[in-house]
């Protein structure tokens, strides 16, 4: 699947200002708001590890603290072949704050694949259940 859209470029030039000094794994995050607007995400690695926050939730965190409250797309970038899907802790942030968005998973040149949140986190666990 060839593809870029504004969505996709901003996550890719997100994902420049990775510092992931210790995998050396670089991800770009960018969510689209209701309105069309962009916030970026990169991930950020330190010296615990265990610390280190994907560029999903830096997106999402980002967007929160600057008011936006509602989301329609969320795309990740990677320079794999294969695509990187969020991992489980950014899957639980996604579903709560953005809800059933599409998540589209590209690389640097092409999208690998485009899903949405139900089919990442079928069964999950929010406050509906509190
Ligand atoms: N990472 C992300 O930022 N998002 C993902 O979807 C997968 C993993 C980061 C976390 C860590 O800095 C590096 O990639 C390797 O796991």
């Amino acid at each position: 699947m060839a593809g870029s859209d504004r969505l996709i470029d901003a996550a890719r030039q997100a994902r420049d200002n990775a510092v992931a000094d210790f995998s050396h794994f670089k991800v770009g995050a960018a969510l689209e708001t209701d309105t069309g607007e962009i916030v970026t995400g990169c991930n950020v690695e330190n010296a615990t590890y265990g610390l280190t926050v994907c560029a999903e939730r830096v997106a999402i965190f980002k967007a929160l603290s600057e008011g936006k409250r509602s989301f329609k797309r969320i795309a990740v970038v990677a320079d794999t072949a294969s695509p990187t899907p969020p991992c489980g802790a950014c899957r639980q942030i996604i579903w709560e704050f953005c809800g059933d968005v599409e998540v589209v998973i590209a690389n640097l040149t092409e999208i690998k694949r485009t899903m949405r949140m139900n089919e990442l986190l079928p069964l999950p666990f929010d406050k509906r259940l509190l």
